[in-house]
């Protein structure tokens, strides 16, 4: 079994690029199918999605555009102490079909923000679209409305995602070997 190193930890190939593809090809012959007519705004979530992103527009065949928002953390007055405000949204959301195109779906958290900081703007909806989703940690009740593959709840490098910055250009998607 090929192993590679990132950082300190060792990872283990999960998903191989084929797959992934195939994935990705489904979530947009879905896309294609659902939301035609809609012209939807597609906004990419740096720093993660950027891969999904990118081979995900290429299947997609119905009018659309694309936009590329981050997440911006800064210690604010809140009890947790740490509040994420969205930024680089430049479009006009307002009565658009919105799909976000995140890299992972974890505990939910994110996605929350995300969703809740892109509803002030008025979109005419908005649709959850992600590489990959951990059923077992999702804990949220906002609809997760496609997703291209399904990982259990280990920690996940490549294909956009990184292990504290390296590992975003694998072109399979790894799993840590043995959890430290
Ligand atoms: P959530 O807020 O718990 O859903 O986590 C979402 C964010 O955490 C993602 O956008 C990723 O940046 C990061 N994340 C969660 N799980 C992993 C993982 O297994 N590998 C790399 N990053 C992850
Ligand atoms: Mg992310």
């Amino acid at each position: 079994m090929k192993e590679i190193q990132v950082h300190d930890k060792k990872f283990r190939i999960l998903v191989p690029s084929e797959k992934i593809q195939a994935g990705i090809a489904e979530v947009a012959g879905k896309i294609n199918r659902e939301l035609a007519g809609q012209k939807p705004l597609f906004i990419c979530v740096l720093n993660g999605a950027f891969i999904f992103a990118s081979d995900l527009l290429k299947k997609i065949s119905i009018d659309c555009e694309i936009s590329f928002i981050k997440l911006a953390s800064y210690h604010g007055t809140t009890s947790s102490g740490e509040v994420k405000t969205l930024i680089g949204l430049d479009e006009n959301v307002k009565n658009r079909t919105i799909v976000i195109l995140e890299d992972i779906v974890d505990t939910g958290l994110t996605i929350e923000t995300i969703v809740k900081q892109l509803s002030v703007y008025e979109p005419k909806g908005i649709k959850i679209a992600t590489l990959l989703l951990k059923p077992d940690a999702y804990k949220k009740d906002i609809p997760i409305d496609y997703a291209a593959l399904k990982v259990p709840n280990d920690f996940i490098v490549g294909f956009g995602l990184d292990y504290d910055g390296l590992g975003r250009n694998l072109e399979d998607i790894y799993v840590l070997s043995s959890p430290s």
